[in-house]
Parts: C-alpha cells; sequence; structure tokens
C-alpha cells in the first residue's frame, strides 16, 4: 500500500461542502479581492490566536515582509533568526537590505537556542525572528525578555504552527507580529496562496493594512510605500470554512504522532534515529 506523507484531497469529504458554499458566496458577492469574507477571517483567525487584530495577506512570505516593512527595518539592519527554516524567513530580511543574523537551533526543538541570541546581538540589531518549526513553538520566554531589555522588534515566523502553543501563550500572540500562511500544505491550508499577521497593537494593525495596499488608507492617497499584499476572498472564504475543523484536525496529527513515537520504539527503530522529545503541550 502506498501512503503519501500528505494527502490533501482526504479530507475533501468533510469539507467540500462548506467550501463550495463559501465560494459560491463569494462569487454571488462580486468582491474578489478583500472585503468582508477576509475581515470575517480576519477576526476569526485573532480569536483564535488571541490577539486584538489580524490582517490577511497574499501569502506567508509577505506575512514576513511586510511585518519587517511596519517594523521600518532595512539597510543596515541586522535581523536575528533561526538559520534552520524555510528559505522564506531570511530572505524577507535580505529583501529589504537588512542582514540576516543566523542564531543556531537547539537539537531537540529544532528552534533557535535562546542561550546564543544574546552574544549576536549588535548596535545593528533591530529585531528577532524566532521560528516555530514543524508546529512546535520556540523557547519564547528568553526571546521576549532579550527583546525587551534591547528594545527589539519580535515577528514570530508562525507559519507552520497555527494553534501552537507556549506556556498556554499562542503562536503569533507573543511578539509584536504573528506571521501565518495559508500555503495548501500547511496544517490551515487554502486553494492557493494566502496568509496573515497577527497583533495587538492598533498602530502596527494601521500600519500593516496600510502597507497592504500601496500604503494608501484613503483610495489613492499613498502615505508610505508598500505593495499589493492583499488576499483574495476566494482563498479567505475556503480558510474560513476549513477553519472551524483545525482544532479536530490538530487532535488527530497529535494522536497519530504519539502512534508513530510509541510504534518507533516497540520495534527498536530508536537505536537507529532520534525520535523528536515528548509531544510537549501545544505542539501541532
Ligand atoms: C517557516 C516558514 N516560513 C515562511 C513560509 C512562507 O509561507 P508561504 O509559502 O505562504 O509564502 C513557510 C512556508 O512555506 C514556512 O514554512
Amino acid at each position: 500500500m502506498k501512503i503519501p506523507l500528505l494527502d490533501i484531497p482526504a479530507s475533501y469529504d468533510k469539507i467540500l461542502a462548506d467550501v463550495e458554499n463559501k465560494i459560491d458566496q463569494v462569487i454571488q458577492s462580486g468582491q474578489f479581492i478583500l472585503g468582508p469574507i477576509v475581515e470575517e477571517l480576519e477576526q476569526k483567525i485573532s480569536t483564535y490566536c488571541e490577539t486584538n487584530y489580524a490582517v490577511g495577506v497574499s501569502s506567508g512570505t509577505d506575512a514576513l515582509l511586510i511585518s519587517l516593512m511596519a517594523a521600518g527595518i532595512g539597510e543596515g539592519d541586522e535581523v536575528i533568526t533561526s538559520p534552520f527554516t524555510f528559505f522564506a524567513t531570511a530572505g524577507s530580511i535580505a529583501r529589504l537590505g537588512a542582514r540576516p543574523v543566523f542564531v543556531d537551533i537547539e537539537q531537540d526543538t529544532f528552534n533557535i537556542n535562546p542561550n546564543l541570541i544574546e552574544k549576536s546581538i549588535t548596535d545593528k540589531t533591530r529585531a528577532i525572528i524566532p521560528v516555530h518549526l514543524y508546529g512546535q513553538s520556540a523557547n519564547m520566554d528568553s526571546v521576549l525578555t532579550l527583546a525587551k531589555k534591547n528594545n527589539l522588534v519580535v515577528i514570530e515566523d508562525a507559519a507552520q504552527a497555527i494553534g501552537s502553543e507556549y506556556k498556554g501563550r499562542k503562536a503569533g500572540s507573543m511578539g509584536d507580529y504573528g506571521c501565518f500562511s495559508f500555503f495548501p500544505t500547511k496544517n490551515l491550508g487554502g486553494f492557493g496562496d494566502g496568509g496573515m499577521v497577527t497583533m495587538s497593537s492598533e498602530d502596527i494593525y494601521n500600519r500593516v493594512k496600510t502597507l497592504r495596499v500601496h500604503g494608501s488608507s484613503i483610495k489613492y492617497y499613498h502615505k508610505v510605500i508598500g505593495g499589493n499584499f492583499r488576499i483574495d476572498a476566494l482563498q479567505a472564504g475556503i480558510v474560513l470554512a476549513k477553519l472551524k475543523y483545525l482544532d479536530q484536525w490538530t487532535e488527530m496529527r497529535r494522536g497519530n504522532a504519539q502512534i508513530y513515537n510509541r510504534l518507533f520504539s516497540e520495534r527498536g527503530l530508536t537505536n537507529h534515529l532520534t525520535i523528536p522529545p515528548k509531544i510537549v503541550p501545544k505542539h501541532v
């Protein structure tokens, strides 16, 4: 039997009616970019992630880029991040002319090692991007303490970690910005590209919203240079339809991880490879 590592259509039976309803709603509305469905998704994601606000954007990559832009990162700045991540994390820093400064990872979580961060902070450091890789939150206590002490912006790359928690706090709610991806293979994936930035500061919310539409908060008045970072309503509708299943899917995935861990030990495979440490709360 061939068992694919990832089988996206396997979930279709369950969600297709909900998704089709949302697609129909968008088509009937005639509003294909931003609009009420995007606002509904933003409201639901901010509630889910326990932040005051969320802004729907074009991808997880653009979520990182727009957050860095909103934080004013640019030429000559340094941003500390993990070298063990998808390319977009460091790529977004470099695109703005800033320098990604890599701090090595912990061997058990695969996330940035908080004990190594301090010695990489220089007078050019402006921000830290911890990555919550494979659904597990980075060790945020030290990241947040060091950020506060050194006046650094914290942008969480939570592209792979929606619903994940660290000491009871949701991924995307601990830093100044939380960046999520709706790439189809993600835990909450659309049928195309999409992303979200979460935040609790009203000022940051307004900055990100303005940058999303070429720096304009009033149509055709462009106060700053932004970009087209908009999410389309069809993707927002699809993600919205799937959101209500997310916790259930997460629990199923956590259960499967436990089965793998048990079978790997029972069959002696742990003599040949290291399985991840216990499924910490709340690894997704
Ligand atoms: C850790 C991480 N950061 C950023 C991204 C970028 O997200 P997207 O593919 O939606 O641009 C991804 C996903 O590909 C990711 O896994």
